[in-house]
């Protein structure tokens, strides 16, 4: 794959510092993420790829740099700019981040609740059809208590996409869900991607997940965002750093 065309750069990050207190989490990262793109972060745990991706929808400043979105610098955009880029994107959290005296239907809804005047017939049918489109359709009546760790993922997936995002952002997305499921959802991200040219970033520990879904996949290590490559390259990279961390993966 050539070099991607980074003045068309959707999600970008120039030389992003974060630090809590005295423990610095991010070093400079760089990183250009371009329309249409699907692009993966790997890292260990606690290295600091929740931290990134909260910098995207402005629930984190940089202390140093800086984060754009379709070239909207975060740390000084407008409350109103803000609301409606934060409609045209979806984020789906590490842990599912569903209200819990919801139910996973209303909880799917909410965005488009929240965002349009879509009578509310079209809204159920909506929600429906991504409970079905992320293996779920019986969580629609119930509550968040009453969902496994891994419906909770899926519905919360399933609120992610309830507004056809241009932009989605990933929190290990298979993360507590099994193999024929993550595979399936993988198959969904990927093709996201391909057919409605979605703008992508997903963080995930799963090797299958990049080879599925990725264009690109980088390793954030140490502050910054390193080994950026195309997922043939990255997975069968002969670096000692990578070698060892990918080794060390379980699938
Ligand atoms: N709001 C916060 N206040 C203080 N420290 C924080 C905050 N958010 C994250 N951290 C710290 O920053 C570091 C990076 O956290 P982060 O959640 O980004 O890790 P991660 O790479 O996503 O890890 P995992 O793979 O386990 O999800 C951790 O040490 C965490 O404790
Ligand atoms: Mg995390």
């Amino acid at each position: 794959m050539s070099a991607p065309d980074t003045s068309k750069a959707v999600l970008r990050y120039v030389d992003v510092h974060k630090a809590f207190g005295p423990r610095q989490i991010l070093r400079g990262v760089n990183l250009d993420v371009v329309g249409g793109e699907t692009f993966c972060i790997m890292g260990p745990s606690g290295c600091g790829k929740s931290v990134t991706l909260r910098h995207l929808i402005g629930l984190m400043k940089p202390d140093k740099g800086h984060v754009y979105v379709d070239g909207n610098d975060m740390a000084t955009i407008t409350k109103e700019d803000l609301r409606k880029l934060r409609s045209r994107m979806g984020f789906v959290f590490q842990e599912a981040a569903l209200l819990n005296w919801l139910s996973a239907g209303d909880n799917v809804a909410l965005p488009l609740r929240e965002t349009t005047n879509m009578p509310d017939e079209e809204i159920v049918a909506r929600v429906r059809a991504k409970l079905e489109l992320v293996h779920v359709p019986d969580a629609f009546d119930k509550l968040p208590g009453e969902l496994s760790g891994g419906m909770k993922k899926r519905v919360g997936l399933a609120r992610a996409l309830i507004t056809d995002p241009e932009i989605v952002l990933y929190d290990e997305p298979t993360a507590g869900l099994d193999p024929e499921i993550s595979a399936s959802i993988n198959r969904l991200i990927r093709e996201l991607g391909d057919r409605l040219k979605v703008t992508q970033l997903v963080v995930t520990h799963h090797i299958g997940c990049v080879k599925t879904v990725a264009d690109r996949v980088g390793l954030l290590d140490g502050g910054v965002l390193n080994f950026i490559s195309t997922s043939e390259e990255f997975l069968s990279s002969e670096e000692p750093r990578l070698v060892r961390f990918l080794g060390d993966r379980l699938d």
